[in-house]
């Protein structure tokens, strides 16, 4: 399962709650670094409220259901995605709220593995309130997989996108932009950049294609929303002259390992931020965390793709196969360690493929254990 194609609100079954998932679904972009959640409120058969978490810092679903209700809170079911939050943060305690409302039952689609705010249907039901859990918590976890992932690691949910020729490339011509997938594509490309919290490409990236990485509509104009840009280089410095660091699109992000001197026009530009070069990606991907990124959107190379894959972290990678062939002078796709021949042990496996226009998309995570390979980052 995956968000990409499909809704995995229709796999609910539960009336209340696949209308509680829709309605968590319109926070998705703006909670961050909260999760998307929902709540429905019902009496007699009615639904006497509803909401959904807009925003970090504004009021969360269950408060926002619980105003439109009213006084038709009392005796009503609450019907909430995750887990309503056992702890005072910048807004009052939504497990609380809900029993100071009268609320007499709740059914809720999964728990809150977060150790600040967990413990909410243990609140609900030393009140009195009678406490359910949805049958299948599956839709409700995808609903909310970035910031599973984030909760548990501390690092971000990566999730990598590479477009690929029929013919298995990336690239067409080395150091030039290749057009590979069509405009259709391109618009699910600003869908999963306009759902990140930062994207990021290799230095390499930025030389060669000079992106934007903004989220623009299909007239060009820019969304009001823009994800942080994250330029990650070892040694190579981007030059001053690349367009996102004038576009005034918002922050850029300079990744680079600690020790590497930031050209001082460049200081003056970017965010820089530093990691232990010996603690490779993985320790990027901390730093990114580190900085409140829950969710990073790679748009990878073939030299950022074959380093993720090895240091296993990828947590989703999404594949745009466009129609022409790229032909043998391009580059792999895949470069491999020296001699390495990569790994079939422990693949990615797909959970979800689909259409866009002309090109199809294909969706690749990791098993279970989210392991695919026990290989070591080669920074
Ligand atoms: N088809 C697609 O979806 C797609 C997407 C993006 C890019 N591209 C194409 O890919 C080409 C560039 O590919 P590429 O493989 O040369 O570059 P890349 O994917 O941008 O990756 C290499 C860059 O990442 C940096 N980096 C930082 N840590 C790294 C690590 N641990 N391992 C590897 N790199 C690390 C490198 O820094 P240092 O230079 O300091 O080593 C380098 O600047 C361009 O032609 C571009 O058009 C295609």
């Amino acid at each position: 399962m995956s968000r990409l194609f499909g809704d995995v609100c229709d796999s609910v079954s539960d009336p209340y709650l696949r209308r509680a998932c829709r309605l968590a679904e319109r926070g998705r972009g703006t909670t961050s670094p909260n999760p998307v959640v929902g709540c429905v409120l019902v009496r007699d058969g009615r639904v006497v409220g509803e909401g959904w978490h807009e925003r970090a810092g504004g009021p969360h679903a269950e408060a926002v259901a619980l105003a439109s209700a009213g006084d038709a809170a009392r005796g009503s079911t609450a019907y909430v995605t995750l887990e309503p939050c056992a702890h005072v943060g910048r807004t009052p305690s939504c497990a609380s709220a809900l029993i100071e409302a009268g609320v007499g039952r709740a059914v809720i689609g999964t728990s809150d593995p977060h150790t600040l705010a967990r413990g909410g249907a243990e609140m609900l039901s030393h009140a009195g309130v009678e406490v359910e859990f949805a049958d299948d918590p599956a839709p409700f976890n995808e609903l909310i997989t970035e910031w599973l992932h984030f909760a548990s690691t501390g690092t971000p949910f990566v999730r990598v996108k590479v477009a690929l020729s029929l013919d298995g490339h990336s690239t067409l011509v080395p150091g030039s932009p290749s057009r590979i997938s069509g405009r259709e594509a391109s618009a699910l490309t600003m869908r999963l950049r306009s759902e990140a919290d930062a994207v990021m490409v290799g230095v390499a990236t930025a030389l060669s294609d000079d992106p934007a990485l903004t989220v623009r509509g299909d007239d060009g104009s820019a969304a009001a929303r823009q994800p942080r840009r994250v330029l990650l280089g070892r040694a190579s410095q981007p030059p001053a002259s690349l367009r996102m660091l004038h576009d005034g699109a918002g922050v850029v992000t300079l990744l680079a390992p600690e020790g590497v001197p930031t050209e001082p026009m460049l200081a003056r530009l970017v965010d820089t931020r530093s990691y232990a070069l010996s603690d490779g990606l993985a320790g990027a991907l901390n730093v990114l965390g580190g900085s409140g990124v829950v969710s990073l959107l790679v748009e990878a190379g073939p030299r950022l793709l074959t380093a993720l894959y090895d240091g296993a972290l990828i947590d989703e990678l999404v594949l745009v196969h466009g129609g022409g062939m790229a032909g043998t002078s391009a580059p792999d796709l895949y470069l491999g360690a020296d001699g390495a021949t990569g790994s079939l042990a422990k693949p990615l496996h797909v959970v979800d493929a689909g259409r866009c226009g002309a090109d199809a998309v294909t969706v690749w995570r990791p098993d279970e254990e989210g392991t695919y390979r026990a290989g070591t980052d080669r920074s």
